[in-house]
């Protein structure tokens, strides 16, 4: 991963899981004194414009990540912008491979970067869960955040 440069998260609604994912990469990278483009965006269109979940907000406030991104939509033109985009779970992988001009070799699953995790773990839903499904979600974020950013220093 050392020539990644630029990170793109990817869920379904863009306001629960990549947002957290966005707010920890960028916290991450900057204690780490890391110069990457990080965003966030959903495969779906039903959130467009709002801030995260309330639940995201607070889960990401208390890891004190900046939570105060606006949801947004995939682009065609996301994957000539970004080196690498990262889906929370298989069905985000099969919605990018669906989008005109996807690269596939730029999506990875976020939790393959996740040590405790086998290489097929996903990211899980908690949107209809309760607030400890949100911290469970950030506690894999976490590891798997501190595994990517592991392998981008690697010289
Ligand atoms: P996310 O969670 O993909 O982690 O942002 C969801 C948010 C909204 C919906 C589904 C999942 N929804 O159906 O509106």
């Amino acid at each position: 991963m050392s020539g990644v440069r630029s990170i793109l998260c990817v869920c379904l609604g863009n306001i629960c899981r990549s947002p957290l994912a966005e707010g920890i990469l960028r916290r991450e990278a900057a204690n780490r004194g890391l110069d990457l483009t990080i965003d966030s965006a959903g495969t779906g269109g039903w959130h467009v414009g709002e801030l995260p979940d309330p639940r995201a907000r607070t889960e990401g406030a208390a890891r004190g990540c900046d939570m105060s991104m606006c949801a947004r939509q995939v682009q065609p033109d996301d994957f000539e912008r970004f080196d690498l985009i990262l889906a929370m779970d298989q069905s985000n992988v099969r919605e990018l491979l669906r989008v005109p001009g996807a690269r596939p070799e730029k999506i990875r699953m976020m939790r393959s970067f996740d040590p405790t995790a086998r290489w097929s773990d996903e990211v899980p839903d908690p949107y209809y869960g309760d607030e400890s499904h949100f911290t469970e979600v950030a506690e894999m974020i976490e590891r798997a955040v501190e595994g990517l950013l592991d392998s981008i220093e690697e010289k």
